[in-house]
């Protein structure tokens, strides 16, 4: 059986370190998963109460259409401020609205990367809280927190090089696997 997995970026840039560890998954995914992005972020308006009773989004709608129709849904992001960035917040915040909601009792995994030394973690623990609420059903392990990564990619348009970590991913990617399919069955 196949499956297939979409994967919601937390960064605009068109640089982004966390754009380049999302391009890897589909060469990570263990044989029969299949990988996709979904749409910008930034295409989401900034949630508002008054614009949602005006009807949501169409970047929204597509978006948990995309979401629904995935076996997983997997998040990779930079942190801000140690927490998720904006963007993401909101993105997560429409979604959140729309009924049936889109993120509940749906598989996830999470990624996160940054230059620095954690890996983005304090970013990882609050989007794991955001996901309570959300009900969905997080992978618990291998926590990936990429550190240090503008030593582990290469390029002007970062390609995700470091062999070891590419392992440590598609380990998680395996993992992530078994994991919906146990939710499934
Ligand atoms: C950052 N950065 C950052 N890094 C980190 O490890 N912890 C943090 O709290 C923050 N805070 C933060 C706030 C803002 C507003 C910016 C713009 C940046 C640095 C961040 O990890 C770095 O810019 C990454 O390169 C962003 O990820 P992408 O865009 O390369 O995927």
């Amino acid at each position: 059986q196949t499956l297939h997995f979409v994967t919601m970026l937390g960064s605009l840039r068109k640089a982004s370190f966390n754009a380049a560890i999302a391009r890897a998954l589909p060469s990570l995914a263990p044989e029969g998963v299949t990988i996709s992005t979904l749409g910008s972020l930034g295409d989401f308006p900034l949630y508002d109460a008054d614009l949602q009773a005006e009807g949501f989004p169409p970047a929204a709608l597509a978006m948990a259409e995309q979401i629904k129709s995935a076996n997983g849904l997997i998040f990779v992001t930079p942190e801000y401020n140690y927490s998720v960035p904006g963007v993401l917040k909101n993105a997560l915040d429409w979604l959140s609205r729309l009924s049936p909601q889109p993120i509940a009792g749906k598989p996830v995994a999470i990624v996160t990367a940054s230059p620095g030394a954690i890996g983005g973690a304090r970013a990882q623990y609050h989007l794991r809280q955001i996901l309570v609420f959300l009900d969905a059903h997080v992978l618990n392990k291998p926590e990936v927190m990429v550190g240090q990564v503008t030593g582990k990619v290469t390029g002007a348009v970062p390609e995700l090089t470091d062999a070891a970590t590419r392992d440590f991913i598609a380990g998680q990617l395996t993992a992530f696997t078994t994991f919906v399919q146990q939710s499934a069955s």
